[in-house]
């Protein structure tokens, strides 16, 4: 049987630029503002339990990454998460790596107590829905309401 050419292991502060980088690759844009708020909040803040992952290739290069974290309620830590973000270089596709990226993402919070994972998903994006309901997400009951601000 192949080997798997790569292994999933926990996010550090210094995956920050290849992050940024390889979500550019994706959205065509650099978004280092919002991973570096990202970043403070899921990776450096010691308030936060370290659970977002990355995808690394033998020769040490990241091929995709999983954000998320445990929502703090009103109550304290909850039983919920969320998961941000999930990106696998274009390049790297259809080779399992965003499954696996989700497995071990849901196992590590399973182990943490989490009993709810939630994400939000544009629901006219087919592609990332199909991944999604792939991988056995389903539409949750909350509805998000919005308004445009006009008089
Ligand atoms: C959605 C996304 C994470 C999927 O990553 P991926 O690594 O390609 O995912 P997988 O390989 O696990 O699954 C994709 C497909 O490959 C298939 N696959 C998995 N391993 C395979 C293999 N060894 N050989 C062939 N096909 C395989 C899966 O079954 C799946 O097929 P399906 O679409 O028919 O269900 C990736 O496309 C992506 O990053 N998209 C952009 C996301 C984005 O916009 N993020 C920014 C905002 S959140």
């Amino acid at each position: 049987m192949e080997k798997n050419p790569f292994k999933i292991r926990l996010m550090k502060s210094d995956d920050f630029d290849i992050v940024v980088k390889l979500d550019n690759k994706v959205v065509n844009k650099s978004r280092a503002e919002y991973y570096r708020l990202k970043f403070e909040e899921l990776v450096q803040s010691s308030d936060c339990v370290p659970a977002s992952l990355v995808a690394e290739q033998d020769d040490g290069q990241l091929v995709g990454f999983v954000m998320g974290g445990i929502l703090v309620g009103e109550y304290g830590i909850s039983h919920e998460a969320t998961l941000e973000t999930i990106v696998v270089d274009p390049n790297q596709r259809n080779k399992g790596i965003g499954q696996r990226l989700i497995d071990e993402f849901v196992d590590h919070m399973r182990s943490l107590g989490v009993q709810k994972i939630s994400t939000l998903v544009d629901s006219t994006d087919t592609e990332m829905m199909h991944f999604f309901t792939s991988n056995r997400f389903t539409p949750s009951k909350t509805v998000n309401l919005e308004r445009v601000p006009r008089n």
